[in-house]
């Protein structure tokens, strides 16, 4: 059999349209397979690094981290796949930069403890949802120890039990609230919050309310009531639980000072963020940070993932847009997200 043409959609410049090209086909390393992509997603932070240059490792880069598709090689050392599986999983662009590791494609790397399977009736545009968003939401909730991340700045560690399998968890007493409810990482977050009998708060817009209740919210609290701070703090009260914290998805100015107000309220608690958190903050408050590639979710991804999809303990939320087909979609893709989503996650397929 003839060996397969790779493409890539390139960045050669911080700024620059992407640029589709042919790639070197990869090869699979020790731990590591060869994902045939068959649909990839758009995150946030693509759009950021290929506007800003930022996290960039080596020039020319392969932007993306999300890929669902068929296993095409199995490296040295790989137990859980073989050649065909259908595969969803989260590539390591942040952390090793390599080309191979974009999940702009046709054939991406990835390791095997960052991969499940996708059951036969989950399609590859609705799976390719998850990657991120679960390995921020691991981030988000199970970590719990606050090491250090880049200076000033630690990890989250909200130390809350892994999610289980169970289609009815026993409650654990303990409310999260976590602003953005309708963020990919905020639904996740409340998904594996849920499945770990932990109470959510969800903050997010009257329009995506259905879908935050969908994810396993027990209440949702609208961003653009003039009083929402208040009725966060009244709702989280109501509950009689512990509280735990904050996990605020969008993370900027706004929802900090939000954040703050709420935490005043309930005598402080934890505030984890997806970027940097404010400087400075109350005494009995305590920040960090989320940082998404992290050992914390391998485990995820080798025994939960899978059956809690074929159990339905997740869902593939949000739903995909799929913006186009090809590589040469994913330009526009990049656009679309700029111009602004709402609870939706952009797909492309390849
Ligand atoms: N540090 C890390 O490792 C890491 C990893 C992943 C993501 N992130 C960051 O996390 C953030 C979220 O990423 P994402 O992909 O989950 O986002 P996303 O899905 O693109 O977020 C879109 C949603 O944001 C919500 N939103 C916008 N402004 C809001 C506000 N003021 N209050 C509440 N909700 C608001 C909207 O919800 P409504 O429909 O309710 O309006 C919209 O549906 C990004 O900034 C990303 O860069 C960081």
């Amino acid at each position: 059999m003839s060996t397969p043409k790779n493409k890539a959609a390139w960045l050669h410049k911080a700024g620059q349209d992407l640029q589709v090209n042919t790639a070197p086909l990869p090869e699979a390393g020790q731990g590591e397979i060869i994902v045939k992509n068959v649909a990839i997603s758009i995150n946030p932070l693509d759009v950021y690094m290929a506007g800003e240059g930022h996290f960039v490792q080596r020039w020319p880069v392969v932007l993306g981290c999300d890929v669902a598709g068929e296993v095409y090689q199995v490296g040295p050392g790989v137990q859980r796949f073989k050649k065909g599986d259908r595969v969803v999983g989260h590539t390591v662009l942040l952390t090793h930069g390599r080309e191979q590791d974009g999940a702009y494609a046709l054939y991406t790397a990835v390791l095997e403890n960052k991969a499940a399977l996708i059951p036969e009736n989950v399609p590859f545009k609705d799976a390719v949802v998850i990657p991120t968003a679960l390995e921020s939401a691991v981030c988000a909730l199970n970590i719990k120890e606050a090491t250090t991340i880049m200076p000033g700045v630690q990890k989250g560690a909200l130390g809350l039990p892994s999610a289980s399998l169970e289609a009815k968890p026993r409650s654990i007493g303990k409310t999260l609230v976590v602003y953005g409810g309708n963020t990919a990482i905020g639904f996740m977050t409340t998904q594996l919050a849920r499945a770990a009998g932990v109470d959510v708060i969800a903050i997010g817009s009257k329009e995506s309310a259905q879908l935050s209740k969908q994810a396993g919210a027990s209440e949702t609290i609208d961003y653009k009531d003039a009083d929402f701070t208040d009725k966060v703090v009244q709702a989280v009260k109501a509950k009689g639980n512990t509280f735990v914290g904050i996990f605020d998805a969008p993370s900027n100015e706004e929802t900090y000072a939000n954040d703050l107000k709420i935490l005043e309220k309930l005598n402080g608690g934890h505030l984890v963020c997806s970027h940097p958190p404010p400087s400075e903050v109350p005494g009995n408050v305590t920040t960090g940070m989320i940082f998404a590639v992290d050992p914390a979710a391998d485990p995820v991804w080798k025994d939960f993932v899978t059956p809690a999809l074929e159990k339905g303990v997740i869902q593939c939320l949000p739903k995909p847009n799929v913006v186009g087909t090809g590589l040469e979609a994913i330009s526009k893709a990049h656009g679309q997200y700029k111009a602004g989503v709402k609870a939706e996650k952009l797909v492309v397929e390849l």
